[in-house]
């Protein structure tokens, strides 16, 4: 793709070359130190944007809080409302901004359009979920009282993004908090600016639209200034944060410490397990969009396979054939299947976790290599775990996939959930033995956990999030709103005695 068609990408989505880093209703004038967007595939600068600084965030704030004063009270189908026209304004960009996003987060332009489909799927979803914000009705045990639970809404809250799914886990927050009455203010990774600017702006429209500025509100800025800010202010009941186990436990700590409530979707390191009974076609699928899928650069990547002896053979010839034919190259190359790591500090980051495979005796099947020619290109690499070696605890976030040899199902899941992440596993077997056995209280300790398909790739229907440290919270589907209201429970007296609960008295 060349510059002048960058541009036109830019500019369809109103992305200008020096981009203000603070809206609230509308763009603010920030001033702070100038932010520069390159892209990963060749380190060419995409834009700039002005940072915001703490008075910007500070006006942002204060126009969220006033905002959220009178969304609360709009209905919750009428805020649905609002969203629907959200998602339509998604579709009718899906194009651009799915462009825009493997420019500027280098993941290629099939899974770019797919995050925007994500972003799209989940307002539909926000949509219906607005008419079902269903609180239980209980049967009281004192006579002619009534007991039920109500849903109210909990106020601006902050949502922080990381660089790989720039766009569609905003959505994942942004529409279910806004149908279920918060305002918000995003902070995106300094990483995919541009991105969070176009976002900002077709919200910026809806908002216009509707008459109601202030629910969807954007702050660009350094995690040591706006980042700290947010996570210590007592006006933002909830944190919502995507990214690395290391962000999540500053996190945890700072607005823990305010006793506020955080919903955090940290670091995964996924494992697959393939059983003898196995399609090895199925599987060797599955393990290459999950290990190589987005550069090895989701939550969700699948890190660790771990084969039974009797298949080992076959699934790991498949996978060097298959990733010998991965081709890797602009992401916006109709025919690339693997596109840049994010920057330089990742390409590092992907060589330290190979040196210590090498020192701990680890074989390198395939890869282990940077490209030589610009931007952050890698080899996707099978790493043979030998004996003795360390189970790799941190996720690494790059296309390295370890491979371990089982005897029993029992060895496998024990291998699997030897690390401190729970975020997304998965099993490919033929016997229901097997795969409920994995699916049982003693099988995977994930958040996910699939039968005969990848570790990545999620809908958003379903809960999103995982266990240990990764973090507990669950975004997206399912009844994940429930972590963006507060819960009240209400019981009412329309007898004319005043019967005390566990029958205690108390008269005079
Ligand atoms: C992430 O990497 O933070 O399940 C999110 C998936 C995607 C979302 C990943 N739907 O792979």
């Amino acid at each position: 793709m060349t510059t002048a068609t960058w541009n036109e990408t830019l500019e369809a989505l109103g992305v200008l070359p020096t981009s203000r880093g603070a809206s609230a209703g509308t763009w603010l004038d920030t001033r702070g130190p100038e932010l520069v967007s390159y892209t990963p595939s060749n380190g060419e600068a995409l834009g700039r944007v002005l940072q915001a600084e703490a008075g910007d965030y500070e006006a942002v704030v204060r126009r969220a809080s006033e905002a959220f004063a009178t969304w609360r009270m709009v209905p919750a189908p009428q805020r649905g409302e609002v969203v629907r026209q959200l998602g339509e304004e998604l579709r009718a960009h899906k194009e651009s901004l799915g462009r825009l996003v493997s420019l500027e987060a280098g993941k290629i332009l099939s899974e770019g359009l797919g995050e925007v489909q994500e972003m799209i799927d989940i307002c539909d979803f926000a949509v219906g979920l607005s008419r079902q914000l269903y609180g239980l009705a209980m049967h009281s045990e004192r006579p002619q009282h009534r007991m039920y639970e109500q849903w109210h809404p909990l106020g601006p809250i902050g949502i922080v993004s990381a660089f790989n799914f720039p766009v569609a886990v905003w959505a994942w927050n942004a529409a279910i908090a806004a149908v279920c009455g918060d305002t918000m203010i995003w902070k995106p990774s300094s990483k995919t600016p541009l991105t969070a600017v176009a976002v900002q702006n077709i919200a910026n429209r809806v908002m216009d639209r509707n008459g109601c500025p202030g629910v969807f509100n954007l702050v660009i800025g350094r995690g040591a200034d706006v980042g700290e800010l947010m996570l210590a202010d007592k006006r933002l009941p909830l944190i919502s944060a995507t990214g690395s186990c290391r962000m999540g436990r500053r996190i945890a700590v700072v607005v823990g410490e305010r006793l506020g409530r955080t919903l955090l979707e940290l670091g995964g390191n996924n494992a697959i397990i393939v059983m003898n009974d196995a399609s090895p076609d199925l599987a060797v699928r599955a393990v290459l969009f999950g290990a190589v899928g987005t550069a090895g650069q989701r939550c969700t990547t699948t890190r660790r396979l771990i084969l039974q002896k009797g298949i080992a053979k076959d699934i790991v010839s498949r996978l060097l054939k298959a990733y010998e034919q991965v081709r890797i190259g602009d992401p916006l190359d109709a025919s690339t299947l693997m596109g840049p790591l994010i920057d330089a500090g990742a390409t590092d980051d992907m060589m330290a976790a190979l040196d210590r495979v090498k020192k701990e005796g680890g074989e390198i099947l395939c890869g282990g290599k940077k490209l030589d020619c610009p931007g952050h290109f890698v080899l996707p690499t099978l790493v043979r775990v030998k004996k003795g070696m360390e189970t790799p605890k941190d996720e690494t976030f790059a296309p390295i996939l370890y491979i371990y040899e089982v005897d029993t199902l029992d060895e496998a899941i024990a291998i699997q959930n030897d690390v401190p992440q729970g975020l997304s596993s998965a099993i490919f077997s033929d016997s229901m033995r097997s795969t409920e056995e994995f699916l049982s209280h003693r099988g995977s300790d994930c958040g996910i956990a699939n039968v005969n398909i990848g570790t990545s790739g999620a809908e958003i229907g379903g809960a999103f999030g995982g266990e240990k440290e990764t973090g507990g919270g669950r975004e997206s589907g399912s009844d994940s709103w429930k972590a963006y209201m507060r819960r009240q429970t209400n019981t009412i007296n329309w007898g004319k005695d005043l019967p005390l609960a566990q029958g205690v008295k108390f008269d005079l």
